[in-house]
């Protein structure tokens, strides 16, 4: 055998160990993911990734290489995370509620958590259309932007293990409930006017309510969307007071315990 033949087989040795260690990690998660359920602990710890990062940085100090490590850590992370998703999810999750009632950030949290994808409706509304929400509303009214809400829900109906952020009128039309629960579970944020109010308030792109940020009126609005909102909603999560991963828990469990009783 020559060295370069000794050199390959010992590559070869690598892979073999790597990809044997990385389908035993693959299995401890699922073994993780399965003692929390069945000993009723919380599923998500961010700081165990907390503690990760620091392990690896430790030890990859004085690696001339470290990033191209970091990278490949990276991605099986990325990996657990979503197959932690797709264990617990195999469907869209929905969020809908009233501005401000953190659909957004919620979201974005359930990205960084689960690294699943997100679809921001108003987000991808305003990129194809050129424009920001206000101006649709004002170029081509408001009729048109909730026709441009339906098409795009129809539209991601092909998708699966999704975050999927409804703007706040998006469920009050029936035909986008149908759509929602086709293959998605749908999770009303509440808050109270008082809170949607301080967060909304500095903020330019909600036409709905642009010329009147006020307790009232926002209150008066939302108790009119309430029955919709309550009729679409398969869970419902109040956010006042609480921070990201604490709405974020509660949203896994309520739909775990969801998926127990569908059983
Ligand atoms: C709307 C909510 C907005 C946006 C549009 C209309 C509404 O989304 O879709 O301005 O009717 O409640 P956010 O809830 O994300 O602000």
């Amino acid at each position: 055998m020559t060295r370069l033949e000794k050199l390959r087989k010992r590559l070869g040795q690598c892979d073999e160990i790597l990809l044997d260690a990385i389908l035993m990690r693959h299995h401890i998660i699922k073994d993780i993911m399965a003692y929390k359920e069945e000993n009723g602990l919380n599923i998500l710890d961010p700081e165990q990734e907390e503690r990760q990062k620091e392990w690896l940085d430790g030890r990859l100090e004085d690696e001339s290489n470290a990033s191209e490590v970091w990278d490949i850590f990276h991605a099986i992370g990325k990996a657990s995370k979503q197959m932690q998703a797709r264990k617990l999810f195999d469907y869209n999750i929905v969020l809908i509620g009233f501005m401000g009632a953190g659909k957004t950030s919620i979201s974005e949290y359930l990205k960084t958590l689960f690294a699943m994808d997100v679809i921001e409706m108003d987000q991808i509304i305003a990129e194809r259309e050129g424009m920001s929400i206000p101006d649709i509303f004002e170029v081509h009214g408001e009729q048109y932007f909730r026709d441009l809400e339906t098409n795009l829900l129809i539209e991601m109906q092909a998708r699966k293990n999704v975050v999927i952020s409804c703007g706040g009128g998006t469920p009050l039309r029936e035909c986008n409930v149908v759509e929602m629960k086709k293959n998605g579970r749908v999770v009303l944020l509440t808050a109270s006017p008082e809170t949607i109010f301080d967060r909304v308030k500095d903020s330019h792109d909600r036409p709905v309510i642009e010329n009147n940020k006020n307790v009232p009126f926002i209150a008066d609005l939302m108790e009119k969307r309430r029955v919709k909102y309550e009729a679409a909603a398969d869970i419902v999560i109040n956010t006042d007071g609480k921070s990201l991963i604490e709405v974020c828990e509660e949203l896994v469990q309520k739909l775990l315990a969801m998926d127990e009783n569908d059983k």
